[in-house]
């Protein structure tokens, strides 16, 4: 799977993306809205599990590079939620996109722009009724990226995300939503 976007690609991980990948979740900064950092062993688990779910799927979370020379820049893409997320979200959604860029990266618009390509790519093959993306309701500039792309917030739908400890400040989490616009009837 390959997508390209004016000045991104999205395309299948290598072996290579694993420790830039590490390199990116270790950072506090990218993850401040995370309980923890992430080690390279997540990042390894990570990236072997969307490839997996690409096989079986069709689509994934896919490493992110730019265009005008080659860098490795994140992640970005969609995949079905695992039982347990989607059983603790009211309506329990089929399918979230998502995004974790590196900060140098940051503030460029990129990650509304591989969105768009992503959900075009889901209207154009595997037509899911509607996308969903969750994120902490402090993580403003997620929640930003998700206006952009055309998402609403159902605030009908906000939930605790389950893994994350009782009582934790970031566990309250927001839901928004896109309809599969071949299905809008308006
Ligand atoms: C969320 C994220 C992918 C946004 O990517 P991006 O390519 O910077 O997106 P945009 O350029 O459209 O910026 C989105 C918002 O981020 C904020 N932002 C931009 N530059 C920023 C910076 N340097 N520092 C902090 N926030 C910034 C702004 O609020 C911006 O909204 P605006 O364009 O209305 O001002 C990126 O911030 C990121 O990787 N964050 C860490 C990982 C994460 O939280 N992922 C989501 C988990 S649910």
């Amino acid at each position: 799977m390959r997508l390209e976007t004016d000045r991104l690609v999205l395309r299948e991980w290598l072996e290579a993306d694993k420790p830039r990948y590490a390199e990116i979740i270790a950072d506090p900064v990218v993850r401040r809205y995370f309980p923890e950092v992430g080690t390279y062993a997540d990042a390894d688990a990570g990236i072997e599990r969307a490839r997996q779910r690409l096989v079986e799927h069709g689509y994934s979370f896919l490493a992110v590079e730019r265009r005008s020379d080659g860098q490795f820049m994140g992640m970005l893409g969609m995949a079905p939620f695992r039982d347990e997320l989607r059983l603790a979200i009211p309506g329990a959604p089929m399918v979230e996109i998502g995004w974790q860029l590196g900060q140098s990266f940051w503030g460029h618009g990129y990650a509304p722009e591989g969105a768009r390509a992503m959900l075009d790519f889901a209207w154009r093959t595997f037509r899911p009724p509607e996308v969903v993306a969750i994120t902490y309701k402090g993580n403003l500039p997620s929640r930003r990226v998700m206006e952009k792309i055309g998402m609403r917030r159902d605030p009908d739908a906000d939930f605790e995300h389950p893994d994350v400890p009782q009582g934790h400040r970031l566990r309250p989490h927001v839901l928004y939503r896109i309809a599969n616009p071949a299905l809008r009837d308006d």
